[in-house]
């Protein structure tokens, strides 16, 4: 499976002013004391609500949020090399301020480095292998990232053999099994469970 894959975003400019309005309207950056900062399910509401360009992209790309958080590096908080908690494998970041000469990067078990892209461009990450974030000289701070994980798995983008696939929508089925509505047999059609915003 490959580390990332950039996506197209045409409204990028738009989606990320909305989404820093968003930080400076709840006065979120003055609140920070970590580099990942999840949102309450209120404050995923408002973004539901209120970034229509945000969600039409998502509708186009056909995934749907279950949960964001926002990524700040500052020169009080930052981040080190980590493997997301499972079973999460795919994420949508959306780069939102100062992410210019900043770099994600993924290592195998010895460390070494595998890939790395510049956040620059919004992509779906995969986090279950380690990975992290890399500064070059010219960075600024703070640098804000958006990062958003949904309820069926992104994860076709990173070209999974048919056994990673398989398993990904079977973790899915699992985990969201409780919220009544998707068989496995739907969720392995990617049949999507949407019920906290209708
Ligand atoms: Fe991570």
């Amino acid at each position: 499976m490959k580390s990332y894959f950039i996506l197209d975003c045409p409204n990028l400019k738009q989606i990320a002013n909305n989404l820093y309005e968003f930080l400076i309207r709840n006065n979120s950056l003055n609140k920070v004391n970590f580099f990942w900062n999840p949102l309450t399910r209120d404050e995923i509401k408002q973004i539901y609500h209120g970034n229509t360009a945000l969600i039409k992209w998502f509708d186009d790309l056909n995934v749907r949020i279950r949960d964001i958080a926002f990524t700040c590096w500052s020169d009080t908080v930052a981040t080190a090399p980590h493997i997301d908690e499972p079973p999460v494998i795919a994420k949508i970041n959306i780069p939102v301020l100062n992410t210019k000469d900043t770099y994600n990067v993924w290592w195998d078990n010895d460390g070494n480095e595998i890939d790395r892209v510049e956040c620059i461009t919004p992509i779906v990450l995969r986090s279950d292998i380690p990975h992290g974030v890399i500064l070059g000289q010219t960075h600024k701070k703070p640098r804000l990232q958006f990062s958003f994980c949904f309820y069926d798995e992104p994860i076709s983008y990173l070209g999974p053999t048919k056994e990673e696939e398989q398993q990904a929508r079977k973790t899915f089925y699992e985990r969201f099994k409780k919220y009544g509505s998707v068989t496995l047999e739907e969720s392995l059609r990617g049949k999507t469970v949407w019920s906290d915003f209708n």
